[in-house]
C-alpha cells in the first residue's frame, strides 16, 4: 500500500515549505531538551494483573467475561454464586435470596454498557484493562450527561454521534505536538538520519493517532530533513471523530502551547475557528478510521509510531499488538513507543534508544 500511494504521490506539486536559509527550528529545539531522560521507572512496562484469559470463550464475548468462573470478576461474589456455594437442604423454602449485592450488580451493568459501546464502534472491550475502564465510567457517565447506563444508552441510540464523545473517556485520546519531546530528538538525530540514507520518501504510521498531533509533528521533522514531499504518512484510529479533526489539521490556541513559536508561524496559518496545519503537510497526509488489533496486515513502514495505546490493554493483546507491528516494519524500519510501554516477545526489535526499537531481521 506504501508503494502504491508513492506512485500516487509523486503526481502532486505542493509548495515547498523552507525558508531559504532551513533556520531548523525543530532540530533546535529538540536540541535543547536532548538532556530530558525518561526516569528508569518510566521505562518500565506497567505489569497490570493479568487475568487467566483460560475461561474466556474464543470471541471474548460478553458472556465469556461476565461468568461467575470469569477472571475479571473474581472480586465480585455474584448472588447466584453464593446460593449455588450454600448446601441446598440447609435453605429453608420460605428463605428469601439473599440480595444481589450492588457492587455485583453495578459491575454488570457497567460491564454490559461499556461492552455494548465497544461493539458499537467495532471493537472489543474484553481487551481493555478493566480497571482503566471501569475508572473512567463517571466521565463517560458525565460527558453524556447521563446518571444511569440505560439512560445513556439511549441517548446515543437516538444520537450516535455521542458514541465517539463516550468512547473518548473510556479509550482516552490525550495527545499533544511533541509530545515526550526526548522521542522526537531521537527521531531527529537517530531515526531519520539512518532512515534517509536510503535516499527514497518514508512510509510512516502513526497507530492511535487521536487528533493527528503527534503525526504532524513527525511531518514537521521530515519536513527539516527534507523528506517530507518523498513520504507518505498514515494516521489510524478507532474514533471517527478523532480522525475526521487530523484530516481538517483544526487546532485551538491550547493545542499549540508546546509548539515553538517560529514552528508555529512556519507551519500552521490562522483561521477563525483557531490554527491549521499548512497545507502542504495535510496534503502528505491519509486518515483512516480502524481497530489497531484488527487492520489487516500492511507493510512495509519505515517507522511505526504506536504509543500510550497498549498501556490501556491486557498484556497478551498488547503482545498481538506489537507482533504485528513488528511484522509490518521493513527490516530497518523503527518502532516509537509511549514511556510507559515496551513491547515484549516481539522478536526482531532491538531497543536503541528509550522508547525506539529498530526491526533487525526479517523472520
Ligand atoms: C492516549 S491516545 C495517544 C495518542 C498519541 N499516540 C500520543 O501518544 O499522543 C490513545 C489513542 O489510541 C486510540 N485507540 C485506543 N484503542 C484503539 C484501537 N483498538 N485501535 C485504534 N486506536 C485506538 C484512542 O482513540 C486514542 O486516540
Amino acid at each position: 500500500m506504501p508503494g502504491t500511494a508513492g506512485a500516487r504521490r509523486s503526481t502532486r506539486t505542493r509548495p515547498p515549505l523552507k525558508a531559504a536559509t532551513h533556520p531548523c527550528h525543530i532540530s533546535a529545539r529538540v536540541h535543547s531538551l536532548r538532556s530530558v531522560r525518561p526516569s528508569p521507572s518510566a521505562s518500565r512496562a506497567p505489569t497490570p494483573r493479568e487475568p487467566s484469559r483460560g475461561t474466556a470463550g474464543p470471541t471474548g464475548s460478553v458472556l465469556d467475561v461476565l461468568s461467575p468462573r470469569g477472571p475479571r470478576f473474581a472480586h465480585v461474589v455474584f448472588a447466584d454464586v453464593a446460593l449455588r456455594a450454600r448446601p441446598v437442604d440447609h435453605v429453608p423454602r420460605h428463605e428469601p435470596a439473599p440480595p444481589r449485592t450492588e457492587p455485583a450488580r453495578l459491575a454488570v451493568d457497567a460491564w454490559e454498557f461499556i461492552d455494548w459501546l465497544f461493539r458499537r464502534a467495532g471493537l472489543d472491550a474484553a481487551v481493555y484493562r478493566w480497571d482503566t475502564l471501569a475508572r473512567r465510567l463517571p466521565s463517560c457517565l458525565r460527558a453524556l450527561g447521563s446518571e444511569t447506563y440505560d439512560e445513556a444508552r439511549r441517548l446515543v441510540e437516538r444520537h450516535p454521534r455521542l458514541l465517539d464523545t463516550a468512547l473518548e473517556t473510556l479509550v482516552v485520546g490525550v495527545t499533544g505536538f511533541f509530545r515526550d519531546s526526548f522521542v522526537f530528538a531521537v527521531l531527529a538525530d537517530r531515526v531519520l538520519p539512518a532512515l534517509a540514507d536510503a535516499g527514497r520518501g518514508l512510509n510512516v504510521w502513526s497507530v492511535g493517532c487521536s487528533d493527528g498531533r503527534e503525526l504532524y509533528s513527525v511531518a514537521m521533522l521530515l519536513d527539516e530533513h527534507d523528506l517530507l514531499e518523498r513520504s507518505y504518512l498514515v494516521g489510524t484510529d478507532c474514533r471517527s471523530a478523532a480522525v475526521a479533526q487530523a484530516r481538517a489539521g483544526l487546532f485551538d490556541e491550547d493545542a499549540l502551547a508546546d509548539v515553538p513559536a517560529e514552528t508555529a508561524a512556519r507551519y500552521f496559518e490562522r483561521v477563525a475557528s483557531g490554527w491549521r496545519v499548512a497545507r502542504p503537510l495535510r496534503d502528505a497526509m491519509r486518515w483512516w478510521v480502524g481497530d489497531a488489533l484488527r487492520l489487516p496486515e500492511i507493510g512495509a513502514w519505515d517507522v511505526i509510531l504506536c504509543r500510550n495505546l497498549a498501556i490501556y490493554l491486557y498484556p497478551d493483546a498488547a503482545d498481538r499488538l506489537w507482533r504485528r507491528l513488528a511484522g509490518a516494519l521493513r527490516v530497518g524500519g523503527f518502532l516509537v513507543t509511549g514511556k510507559a510501554e515496551r513491547p515484549r516477545h516481539a522478536d526482531g526489535l532491538v531497543n536503541v534508544a528509550p522508547c525506539t526499537y529498530r526491526r533487525a531481521r526479517r523472520w
